[in-house]
């Protein structure tokens, strides 16, 4: 299964006509059986250690020094560890726990057991699809502003796509989890804080290895620290002004202010408000920014899927910008963007700790192990998409419907992602509303290089072209 060490990752391209297999990295072919390099190489990237049969249908086991590790790449057994025994693997990993927790605290993210079981319902509530149509103005708002500005650029600007749609979704969310009152500068701030620090952390926690179960706590630099009391102070204000009356009426933090206001039991205090409002923005912001991120890169690479794209949204909408109501009606930007989480999907890895001895398949999982999907992995398994490395939207247009377990981008299980209605459609929506005004070009000689961190996204983000249609 894993692999040795690799001084560098192969990155594999290849068009011919209309068959576009997108950047990834190519098998792991060398030694295996060194454990220490290959945690190193995972902690540069996760993606390169895998062979070519660890992309099969199958449950598989290893050991890294006395820790044991299962990769479950079966939809059966993917079923069993997020559905059936939920309980038994519910827990977030000491890696992710860890590399979070200062950041996020309890926050749902990372949080299990009662604290979990309690704050879920919460977090359903305020992200629910029938508050959808509300954010879908915000939606279509916050994508229309960049189209203006976009138009105010010279025809073949250039601009990086990552920092692009990173900017849209993180303003998107904070006008969605803040309100309107939060201001460009507060939301510029907090954005650049949840990067900073992602920059700064490591997912892979060494001490997990060397025994320690809970793994060991992040050291935290000066540097780290900073970032972080950014993020909080911004948040902090924002909760304390929704505590105080002064917030916006519909915003998710008001809310969750008026849950508890209702229900004092759930003992939600500012520092539980901050812990939920900053998981929410940033598990909502930075997977919908790398998703429309690949999204350009493919439909740059693929003009026929693009011409396809254009041609529904002109017939959809006419002249008129696209809207949160049209989304039915744009199956073919929904089968780009389903077939793009399928490719680069923004969580490649769900990682989770067995409280208990259980048996995943075939495979005898002892307590504390570590349980690894990868829908990286999943996704491009031939025996549930055929031409697994291609990109073709084809696969999802109505009524072609993936095998249950293989396709799960959002997760599934009591802990699939709540933000998924949210999510897809924000995804649709914006794709739709910037390809109607514009084409985005990618150099020819770019070399993209997926890069796999707390959240898959091209190395260096996207530098593109803008052309107006
Ligand atoms: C394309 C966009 C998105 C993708 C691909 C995505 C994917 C995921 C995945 C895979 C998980 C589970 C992680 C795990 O179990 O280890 C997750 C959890 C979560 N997501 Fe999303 N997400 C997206 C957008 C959003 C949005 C827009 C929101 C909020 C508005 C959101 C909020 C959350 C929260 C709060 C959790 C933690 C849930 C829990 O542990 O119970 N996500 N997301």
């Amino acid at each position: 299964m894993l692999a040795g060490l690799k001084p560098s990752t192969d990155i594999v391209e290849r068009r011919d006509g209309q068959r576009f297999e997108p950047a990834h990295s190519d098998y792991y072919r060398g030694r295996g059986g060194r454990p220490l390099k290959l945690i190193l190489q995972a902690r540069h990237d996760l993606l390169s250690i895998w062979r070519e049969g660890d992309y099969r249908d199958k449950v598989s086991s290893m050991t890294l020094f006395g820790r044991q590790l299962v990769v479950v790449n079966s939809p059966e057994a993917i079923r069993y560890v997020v559905a059936k025994r939920h309980e038994n693997f519910e827990r977030k990993t000491p890696q992710m726990r860890r590399a979070l927790e200062f950041l996020l605290g309890d926050g749902l993210f990372i949080s299990d057991g009662e604290t979990w079981k309690q704050r879920r319902p919460l977090v359903n509530d305020i992200v629910h699809k029938n508050r959808l149509p509300f954010f879908g103005k915000i939606m279509e708002q916050t994508a229309g502003e960049m189209v203006r500005r976009w138009e105010s650029l010279a025809e073949g600007a250039t601009v990086n796509a990552l920092f692009e749609m990173a900017g849209l979704t993180a303003e998107i969310i904070a006008r969605s989890v803040f309100g309107r009152d939060l201001g460009e500068d507060a939301a510029n701030a907090v954005s650049e804080g949840f990067e900073s620090y992602q920059a700064l952390i490591d997912s892979i926690n060494i001490g997990y290895f060397l025994g320690f179960d809970e793994g060991l706590p992040v050291l935290r630099t000066p540097k780290l620290r900073r970032s972080v009391k950014r993020i909080h102070t911004i948040i902090d204000k924002v909760v304390e002004d929704h505590l105080a009356g002064r917030g916006d009426h519909d915003s998710m933090v008001e809310l969750l202010v008026r849950r508890q206001q209702r229900s004092p039991e759930l003992k939600l205090d500012v520092v539980a408000l901050r812990n939920e409002a900053a998981t929410i923005f940033m598990a909502g912001h930075e997977t919908t920014a790398a998703t429309l991120t690949w999204a350009w890169y493919l439909l740059s690479r693929a003009p026929w899927v693009e011409e396809r794209l254009h041609e529904e949204i002109d017939r959809v909408c006419g002249g008129r910008a696209p809207a949160f109501d049209d989304l039915d009606d744009l199956v073919w930007c929904k089968a780009v963007i389903e077939e793009t989480l399928r490719l680069y999907p923004p969580v490649p890895f769900l990682a989770r700790q067995a409280r208990e001895a259980d048996r995943i398949g075939e495979v005898d999982v002892k307590p504390a192990s570590l349980i690894l999907i990868v829908p990286w992995l999943l996704h491009r398994t031939e025996a549930f998409f055929p031409d697994a490395h291609l990109f073709k939207p084809e696969r999802f247009l109505p009524g072609q419907k993936p095998i249950p377990y293989s396709y799960i981008p959002f997760a599934s299980g009591p802990r699939v992602c709540p933000g998924l209605q949210f999510g897809l459609n924000e995804a649709v929506l914006c794709l739709a509303i910037l390809a109607q005004r514009f084409r985005l070009r990618l150099a020819e000689e770019h070399k993209v290089e997926p890069q796999c961190r707390l959240t898959l996204r091209p190395r260096g983000g996207i530098p593109v072209t803008l052309h107006r249609r």
